[in-house]
């Protein structure tokens, strides 16, 4: 059975002390709960290691929210998947709609960063959305199809069960403006039946797929109630524990 998952991505929120503390709190705070989802974090390069050694990392995952899609050498100012694995972090945050825009990464840059990922034991979080327009054009499909299909599919049947996929439509993002509980599961069934297409119904049935962009204590239940929404990639609400924890207990 695919695992529920509320992630948080910080992006490039908190200096080192502050992501420590925001990081002992919300451990502090699960200690003595039982909880229903995996609860991860994604917080910048720099905060990886000491993170990792402030949480119980049974209860909560680090993610690095990048890494670089070469394995090593003259890349300056670049991040390996090795090195985010040395830090202890299982999961990195890949093909975020922010480093697409804003760093021109490219499917094809983004394959070999999943492929990376994977070969250092890393959990690829892989996102993908359709921007305003493309909705509106009713291109909203073709875009999630190609962003899967042209890093993904090349992956073996046993690669893909490793990946988890976040749906996050960029108009949402940072906007106030969520989709709709049925917008989003319309999306999560029909990225299903692309893995189910490509990979088979058991493989496709195991892999959580996770809704991203303005996702909140008021209506992450509601989302997460829909049959093939897995959880959630959380942005501002995860940059505190108040507003973080609701989302965790929304499952
Ligand atoms: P917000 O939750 O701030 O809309 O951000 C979503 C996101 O981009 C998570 O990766």
């Amino acid at each position: 059975m695919r695992k529920n998952i509320v992630a948080g991505n910080w992006k490039m929120n908190k200096n080192l002390q502050e992501g420590i503390e925001l990081a002992k709190e919300l451990n502090e705070a699960l200690k003595e709960k039982t909880l229903k989802c995996e609860v991860v974090i994604g917080t910048p390069f720099i905060h990886l290691e000491s993170v990792v050694k402030s949480v119980d990392t049974t209860k909560i995952g680090v993610a690095a929210q990048n890494c670089a899609d070469k394995k090593s050498g003259a890349y300056t100012g670049e991040v390996s998947a090795e090195m985010v694995a040395s830090t202890g972090a299982k999961y990195v945050i890949l093909g975020h709609s922010e480093r697409r825009a804003y760093y021109h990464e490219t499917a094809e840059m983004l394959k070999e960063k999943v492929k990376l990922a994977l070969e250092n034991d890393l959990t690829p979080i892989f996102c993908i959305g359709e921007v305003l327009e493309e909705r509106e054009a009713n291109k909203h499909f073709d875009v999630i199809q190609s962003q899967i299909e042209e890093s993904l599919f090349e992956l073996s049947a046993e690669d893909c069960t490793k990946i988890v996929l976040a749906y996050e439509p960029v108009w949402a993002i940072g906007t106030g403006k969520t989709a709709t509980a049925a917008q989003a599961q319309e999306m999560h069934a029909f990225i299903r039946k692309l893995l189910v297409e490509k990979y088979g119904l058991e493989i496709a049935e195991n892999i959580s797929i996770l809704y991203g962009g303005s996702c909140n204590a008021g209506n992450a239940k509601e989302l997460f109630s829909n049959p093939d929404v897995d959880g959630g990639l959380i942005g501002g609400a995860s940059l505190g524990v108040d507003k973080f924890m609701p989302i965790i207990e929304a499952f």
